[in-house]
């Protein structure tokens, strides 16, 4: 018998890796939140934040949510209701604006790493709103983006944004050897 890729096999696998990069990216937020909930007593380790702001740039950021918006554009052309196209709007626009987050952050961690004077209040602020947006960004992809895109698209949408996600493997999959392998390591002993 030949094994054929049905739409349920490829939309189970889709659903399955997006699913594992929302549990990747939760695990940052936690590891995050927890390394700066013991300021001003306990240092922060400023350069292990700017690892998960690099992960979060190369993968998230670079290939999660761009393969998301294609998914969810390609939900806009089959006949939504009003409040479902609300829902996929907001979505996309939150991708814009969590990415350029993400580079702000990034930027000024690379500050606090360079010795320059930075309000750590202010940037710890930025950081609290970031982790809330993107805790209550995935929230809304599994509760209403993600049922409706499974509904909703055909074989060949799921077939079509599967091709692009094959090529790009999540760096933090590559636990020993790569890039990201102290990072895996410390959100993972914790
Ligand atoms: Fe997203
Ligand atoms: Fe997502």
């Amino acid at each position: 018998m030949v094994a054929v890729a049905s739409k349920e096999n490829i939309q189970t696998q889709l659903m399955d890796r997006l699913n594992n990069d929302h549990f990747h990216i939760a695990t940052v937020m936690n590891a995050l939140e927890k390394m700066f909930a013991g300021f001003p007593d306990e240092d922060i380790d400023w350069s292990e934040v700017s690892d998960m702001l690099s992960y979060l740039q190369e993968y998230p950021d670079s290939v999660h949510h761009p393969l998301e918006d294609q998914l969810f554009d390609r939900v806009l052309d089959k006949g939504l209701t009003p409040v479902e196209r609300e829902l996929v709007h907001t979505n996309l626009a939150q991708h814009a604006e969590i990415i350029s987050a993400t580079l702000r952050l990034d930027q000024d961690v690379n500050q606090i790493l360079n010795d320059t004077v930075v309000p750590i209040g202010k940037v710890l602020e930025d950081f609290e709103h970031y982790i809330q947006l993107q805790r209550t960004h995935m929230r809304n992809e599994n509760t209403h983006l993600f049922p409706l895109a499974q509904r909703l698209l055909t074989p060949e949408d799921w077939r079509d944004v599967a091709a692009d996600y094959a090529s790009h493997v999540d760096p933090m999959l590559d636990l020993k050897q790569g890039r990201f392998a102290s990072l895996f390591e410390y959100i993972t002993e914790r």
